[in-house]
C-alpha cells in the first residue's frame, strides 16, 4: 500500500515540520489538495505554498486539483514540483486533451470521479491514465464520513483494470480511518489518501499504523 497523507488536514503554523515527520515516519507520497472555490465550495491554496513546501522533502507530490478547466495550470504545478497531477472527470473540458499535456509536463496523470459518478466513466482512459482517484467522500472537505456505497466503485474499477491486465493505481481518498482501512484495501485500492486520520494526533504512529496494512 501506498499512503499519501493529505496535508489539508495539518496545522498550517507547522506545515514544513508536520510534513518532514509524515516523511520519517514513512509516508510515500504527500498529498496536496488544490481547491478553487468553483469546482468545490471551499478554497484551500495554490502555488506558492506548493512552492515552498517543495523543499521540506523528497517525497512523490500528489496533487489534487479540484478545479475547473484543470488543464490551464498543469505546466505550472508541474514546474513547482508536481510529481502526480490528478484531475476530475467532471471539471475537463477534453479529459485525453488534459491527460496528455499532464505526461507531456513530464508528470503521471490521475483522473478521479466525484462519489456520484459513475466509476466507468473512466473506463475509456483506463490505459493512457497512471491512477484513478475514486472520492469517497464529496470533494471540499476534510474531515467527512466514507460514503458506504462508494466501496463498490473501488472494486469496479479493480475488476476492470485486472481483466485488462492494466497496471493502473486505483487511489481513493476521503473518510479512512484506522477502522475501514482493511476494508478498502481488500476493495482493491492502493494508493490511500489520510487527511485526518494521519494529521490529527500522533503523526509518526499514525503513519506507521497505515504502512502496516496489507491488503
Ligand atoms: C477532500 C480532499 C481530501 C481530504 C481528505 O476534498 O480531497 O484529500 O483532505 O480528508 P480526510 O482524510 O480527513 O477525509
Ligand atoms: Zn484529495
Amino acid at each position: 500500500m501506498i499512503l499519501s497523507p493529505s496535508i489539508l488536514a495539518a496545522d498550517f503554523k507547522n506545515l514544513g515540520q508536520q510534513i518532514e515527520e509524515a516523511d520519517r515516519a514513512g509516508a510515500d507520497y504527500i498529498h496536496i489538495d488544490v481547491m478553487d472555490g468553483v469546482f468545490v465550495p471551499s478554497i484551500s491554496f495554490g502555488m506558492p505554498v506548493i512552492k515552498s513546501i517543495r523543499s521540506a522533502t523528497g517525497k512523490t507530490f500528489d496533487v489534487h486539483l479540484m478545479i475547473v478547466d484543470p488543464i490551464r495550470y498543469v505546466e505550472e504545478f508541474a514546474r513547482i514540483g508536481a510529481d502526480i497531477i490528478t484531475v476530475h472527470f467532471e471539471a475537463c473540458k477534453d479529459v485525453k486533451e488534459t491527460i496528455d499535456k499532464i505526461h507531456a509536463a513530464g508528470c503521471k496523470a490521475g483522473l478521479s470521479v466525484k462519489p456520484g459518478t459513475p466509476v466507468s466513466e473512466v473506463f475509456p482512459f483506463l490505459d493512457t491514465v497512471d491512477m484513478v482517484l475514486v472520492m469517497t467522500v464529496e470533494p471540499g472537505f476534510g474531515g467527512q464520513k466514507f460514503i458506504d456505497y462508494t466501496m463498490d466503485k473501488i472494486k469496479e474499477v479493480r475488476a476492470e483494470i485486472t481483466r485488462r491486465g492494466l497496471k493502473t493505481d486505483v487511489e481513493i481518498d476521503g473518510g479512512v480511518t484506522k477502522e475501514n482501512i482493511d476494508e478498502i484495501l481488500s476493495a482493491g485500492a492502493n494508493v490511500i489518501v489520510a487527511g485526518s486520520a494521519v494529521f490529527k494526533g500522533d503523526i509518526s504512529s499514525n503513519v506507521k499504523y497505515f504502512k502496516a496494512r496489507t491488503p
